[in-house]
C-alpha cells in the first residue's frame, strides 16, 4: 500500500516520525513535504497530498500541522476526498468503517507521537463495512457535486 504524507512545519517532525514508522511496515511512501521546520502555509500540504490520492498515485493520505484542523479543511477541498481530524484509533477505525476516509489528519500539537502512530495503525488496517454507510458516503459526493 502507498501512503503520501504531507505537513507543514507544525507536523514537519511527526510526519517524518510517521514515515520511519510506515516504512519499517512496508508502505511505500509519497512524501510531498514541507521538508524542514521552517514556516510554511499548511493548504498547499493538504492540497498536495489530496491531489495525490484522487489521481490515484497512493492508495491513502495523512496530513499533519499543528492542530490538523487547517490542513485537513484545505484537503477536503478536493473533490472526492474525506479527510478526517481524529484525536484517537477509535475515530480512526470508524472514520475507515463509517465514512470511508482516504486521508486521516492529524495535529502535532495535540497527539503526542506514540498516540499518533497507534491512530495512523488503526487507519490504516480498518476498512470500509459498505451497507448503509455507503449511501451516507454517496450523498456527500452528491451534495460536494451540486455545491
Ligand atoms: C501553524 O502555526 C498552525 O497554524 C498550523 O500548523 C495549523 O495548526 C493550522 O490549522
Amino acid at each position: 500500500m502507498k501512503i503520501a504524507l504531507g505537513a507543514d512545519h507544525g507536523g514537519f517532525e511527526l510526519k517524518n516520525k510517521i514515515k520511519e514508522h510506515l516504512l519499517y511496515r512496508g508502505y511505500e511512501i509519497l512524501d510531498c513535504g514541507t521538508d524542514s521546520d521552517q514556516s510554511v502555509d499548511y493548504p498547499e500540504y493538504g492540497f498536495k497530498v489530496g491531489k495525490a490520492v484522487i489521481e490515484k498515485q497512493v492508495d491513502m493520505g495523512i496530513v499533519i500541522c499543528g492542530t490538523g484542523i487547517g490542513i485537513s479543511i484545505a484537503a477536503n477541498k478536493v473533490k472526492g476526498i474525506r479527510a478526517a481530524l481524529c484525536t484517537d484509533s477509535y475515530m480512526a477505525k470508524m472514520a475507515r468503517e463509517h465514512n470511508n476516509a482516504n486521508i486521516l489528519a492529524l495535529g502535532a500539537r495535540v497527539v503526542g507521537p506514540g498516540l499518533a502512530m497507534d491512530i495512523v495503525d488503526a487507519f490504516l488496517t480498518a476498512s470500509f463495512s459498505g451497507w448503509r454507510h455507503t449511501r451516507r458516503v454517496d450523498q456527500i459526493s452528491e451534495f460536494e457535486k451540486n455545491a
